[in-house]
Protein backbone atom coordinates (compact mmCIF):
# COMPACT_ATOMS: atom_id res chain seq x y z
CA UNK A 1 0.00 0.00 0.00
CA UNK A 2 1.13 3.46 -0.20
CA UNK A 3 3.21 5.51 2.20
CA UNK A 4 3.46 8.89 1.85
CA UNK A 5 6.91 10.14 2.17
CA UNK A 6 6.47 13.45 2.05
CA UNK A 7 4.41 16.34 0.56
CA UNK A 8 5.68 15.88 -2.60
CA UNK A 9 6.16 12.40 -2.95
CA UNK A 10 4.54 8.88 -2.71
CA UNK A 11 5.87 5.24 -2.51
CA UNK A 12 2.98 3.37 -5.24
CA UNK A 13 2.79 -0.35 -5.61
CA UNK A 14 0.44 -1.40 -8.65
CA UNK A 15 0.11 -4.05 -11.40
CA UNK A 16 1.79 -3.13 -15.09
CA UNK A 17 0.69 -5.21 -17.77
CA UNK A 18 1.24 -8.19 -15.16
CA UNK A 19 4.85 -7.51 -13.79
CA UNK A 20 4.65 -5.94 -10.07
CA UNK A 21 5.24 -2.51 -9.89
CA UNK A 22 7.11 -0.11 -7.07
CA UNK A 23 7.94 3.34 -7.49
CA UNK A 24 8.05 6.55 -5.94
CA UNK A 25 6.79 9.59 -8.17
CA UNK A 26 5.54 13.40 -7.49
CA UNK A 27 1.85 13.12 -5.89
CA UNK A 28 0.85 15.85 -9.11
CA UNK A 29 1.78 14.03 -11.72
CA UNK A 30 -0.93 11.78 -13.95
CA UNK A 31 -0.35 7.96 -14.52
CA UNK A 32 0.88 8.85 -18.09
CA UNK A 33 3.46 10.32 -16.48
CA UNK A 34 4.19 7.70 -14.39
CA UNK A 35 3.93 5.17 -17.27
CA UNK A 36 6.41 7.50 -19.61
CA UNK A 37 9.04 9.16 -17.58
CA UNK A 38 8.80 7.10 -14.74
CA UNK A 39 9.21 4.10 -15.92
CA UNK A 40 10.17 4.64 -19.09
CA UNK A 41 6.71 2.53 -20.75
CA UNK A 42 6.50 4.98 -23.80
CA UNK A 43 3.92 2.65 -25.48
CA UNK A 44 1.10 4.84 -23.88
CA UNK A 45 1.08 8.20 -25.64
CA UNK A 46 0.31 11.85 -24.49
CA UNK A 47 -1.99 14.01 -26.17
CA UNK A 48 -4.23 16.79 -24.79
CA UNK A 49 -3.40 15.82 -20.95
CA UNK A 50 -6.77 17.13 -20.31
CA UNK A 51 -8.85 14.18 -20.73
CA UNK A 52 -10.05 14.82 -24.29
CA UNK A 53 -8.70 13.11 -26.96
CA UNK A 54 -8.00 9.32 -25.77
CA UNK A 55 -3.75 9.10 -26.59
CA UNK A 56 -3.41 8.34 -23.02
CA UNK A 57 -5.85 5.26 -22.49
CA UNK A 58 -5.49 2.19 -20.52
CA UNK A 59 -6.86 -0.32 -19.16
CA UNK A 60 -7.20 0.32 -15.37
CA UNK A 61 -9.28 -2.73 -13.15
CA UNK A 62 -10.23 -3.47 -16.72
CA UNK A 63 -11.69 -0.39 -17.31
CA UNK A 64 -10.63 2.29 -20.59
CA UNK A 65 -9.64 5.16 -19.05
CA UNK A 66 -7.67 8.68 -19.90
CA UNK A 67 -4.25 8.04 -17.57
CA UNK A 68 -3.98 11.58 -17.66
CA UNK A 69 -6.51 11.90 -15.73
CA UNK A 70 -5.58 9.34 -12.99
CA UNK A 71 -3.05 10.98 -10.34
CA UNK A 72 -0.56 8.99 -8.92
CA UNK A 73 -2.04 8.20 -5.45
CA UNK A 74 -4.89 6.90 -7.38
CA UNK A 75 -2.51 4.11 -8.95
CA UNK A 76 -1.52 2.59 -5.61
CA UNK A 77 -3.11 -1.13 -5.59
CA UNK A 78 -4.68 -0.58 -9.05
CA UNK A 79 -4.22 -3.47 -12.13
CA UNK A 80 -3.04 -1.21 -15.22
CA UNK A 81 -2.70 -2.64 -18.84
CA UNK A 82 -1.54 -0.43 -21.52
CA UNK A 83 -1.10 -1.11 -25.49
CA UNK A 84 2.14 -3.49 -24.36
CA UNK A 85 0.54 -5.79 -22.32
CA UNK A 86 -2.81 -5.73 -24.50
CA UNK A 87 -1.87 -9.29 -26.61
CA UNK A 88 -2.02 -11.21 -23.32
CA UNK A 89 -5.98 -10.47 -23.51
CA UNK A 90 -6.92 -12.78 -26.49
CA UNK A 91 -9.63 -10.55 -27.85
CA UNK A 92 -6.79 -7.91 -28.78
CA UNK A 93 -5.84 -10.02 -31.70
CA UNK A 94 -9.45 -9.77 -33.31
CA UNK A 95 -9.46 -6.17 -32.84
CA UNK A 96 -5.79 -5.42 -34.27
CA UNK A 97 -6.04 -7.62 -36.73
CA UNK A 98 -9.45 -5.91 -38.29
CA UNK A 99 -8.23 -2.47 -37.69
CA UNK A 100 -5.21 -3.91 -40.18
CA UNK A 101 -7.08 -5.12 -42.55
CA UNK A 102 -9.43 -2.09 -42.92
CA UNK A 103 -5.86 0.50 -43.15
CA UNK A 104 -7.64 2.25 -39.93
CA UNK A 105 -4.38 4.35 -39.88
CA UNK A 106 -2.26 6.35 -40.89
CA UNK A 107 0.65 8.09 -38.52
CA UNK A 108 -0.87 5.33 -35.61
CA UNK A 109 -0.70 7.63 -32.99
CA UNK A 110 -4.00 7.10 -31.93
CA UNK A 111 -3.90 3.85 -32.33
CA UNK A 112 -3.12 2.43 -28.92
CA UNK A 113 -5.93 4.28 -27.35
CA UNK A 114 -8.79 3.38 -30.10
CA UNK A 115 -7.59 -0.36 -29.38
CA UNK A 116 -7.65 -0.12 -25.60
CA UNK A 117 -11.26 1.61 -25.90
CA UNK A 118 -12.34 -0.91 -28.56
CA UNK A 119 -11.27 -4.10 -26.05
CA UNK A 120 -12.30 -2.56 -23.35
CA UNK A 121 -15.91 -2.78 -25.04
CA UNK A 122 -15.60 -5.77 -26.83
CA UNK A 123 -14.58 -8.09 -24.10
CA UNK A 124 -17.39 -6.45 -21.66
CA UNK A 125 -20.19 -6.40 -24.62
CA UNK A 126 -19.08 -9.18 -27.37
CA UNK A 127 -22.44 -8.22 -28.53
CA UNK A 128 -21.88 -4.67 -29.24
CA UNK A 129 -24.26 -2.59 -31.58
CA UNK A 130 -22.95 0.30 -33.99
CA UNK A 131 -24.10 2.74 -31.37
CA UNK A 132 -22.24 1.00 -28.54
CA UNK A 133 -19.07 1.22 -30.74
CA UNK A 134 -19.72 5.04 -31.29
CA UNK A 135 -20.47 5.48 -27.50
CA UNK A 136 -16.89 3.38 -27.20
CA UNK A 137 -15.02 5.36 -29.28
CA UNK A 138 -16.25 8.74 -28.84
CA UNK A 139 -13.52 9.75 -25.98
CA UNK A 140 -10.84 8.93 -28.77
CA UNK A 141 -9.63 11.88 -31.49
CA UNK A 142 -7.54 10.76 -34.76
CA UNK A 143 -5.71 13.72 -36.87
CA UNK A 144 -4.96 12.16 -39.68
CA UNK A 145 -7.48 9.63 -40.54
CA UNK A 146 -11.88 11.14 -40.53
CA UNK A 147 -12.58 7.84 -39.01
CA UNK A 148 -14.12 6.02 -41.90
CA UNK A 149 -11.54 3.54 -41.96
CA UNK A 150 -11.46 3.05 -38.11
CA UNK A 151 -15.27 2.56 -37.52
CA UNK A 152 -14.77 0.10 -40.45
CA UNK A 153 -12.30 -1.60 -38.54
CA UNK A 154 -14.42 -1.46 -35.22
CA UNK A 155 -16.96 -2.72 -37.17
CA UNK A 156 -15.47 -5.31 -38.28
CA UNK A 157 -13.77 -6.13 -35.17
CA UNK A 158 -17.21 -6.42 -33.51
CA UNK A 159 -18.61 -8.74 -35.98
CA UNK A 160 -15.67 -11.09 -35.79
CA UNK A 161 -16.06 -10.85 -31.69
CA UNK A 162 -19.65 -11.87 -32.02
CA UNK A 163 -18.27 -15.28 -34.31
CA UNK A 164 -15.84 -15.86 -31.57
CA UNK A 165 -18.59 -16.59 -29.16
CA UNK A 166 -18.49 -17.72 -25.85
CA UNK A 167 -15.03 -17.48 -25.93
CA UNK A 168 -14.98 -14.07 -25.72
CA UNK A 169 -17.10 -14.35 -22.81
CA UNK A 170 -16.92 -11.81 -19.57
CA UNK A 171 -14.45 -14.45 -18.11
CA UNK A 172 -11.19 -13.18 -20.63
CA UNK A 173 -11.34 -9.72 -19.55
CA UNK A 174 -9.08 -11.17 -16.65
CA UNK A 175 -5.56 -10.64 -17.76
CA UNK A 176 -4.19 -14.13 -18.46
CA UNK A 177 -0.41 -14.15 -19.39
CA UNK A 178 -0.51 -17.65 -20.16
CA UNK A 179 -2.79 -17.32 -23.28
CA UNK A 180 -1.84 -16.71 -26.24
CA UNK A 181 -3.40 -14.02 -28.35
CA UNK A 182 -4.13 -14.09 -32.40
CA UNK A 183 -0.97 -12.25 -34.80
CA UNK A 184 -1.99 -9.08 -34.37
CA UNK A 185 -0.52 -6.59 -37.68
CA UNK A 186 -1.53 -2.56 -36.22
CA UNK A 187 1.42 -0.90 -35.71
CA UNK A 188 1.14 1.13 -32.57
CA UNK A 189 4.57 2.80 -32.42
CA UNK A 190 5.10 6.32 -32.54
S1 LIG B 1 -3.63 12.85 -23.30
FE1 LIG B 1 -5.10 11.98 -22.01
S2 LIG B 1 -6.99 12.33 -22.99
FE2 LIG B 1 -5.53 13.39 -24.23
S1 LIG C 1 -3.88 7.88 -37.55
FE1 LIG C 1 -2.77 9.69 -37.07
S2 LIG C 1 -3.79 10.50 -35.34
FE2 LIG C 1 -5.00 8.80 -35.92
Amino acid sequence: MSELLSTDTLSIAFTLNGEAIETTAPAEISLTRILRDVLFRTETKIGCEIGRCGACMVLMNGQAINSCLVMAWQVDGAEIITGAGLEKLPITGIVRQALAEESSFQCGYCAPGFVISLVALLSEEPDATNDDLMTALEGNICRCTGYHSILRGAKLAAARVRDFGARTSAAQKTYAPETKAPETAVSEQA
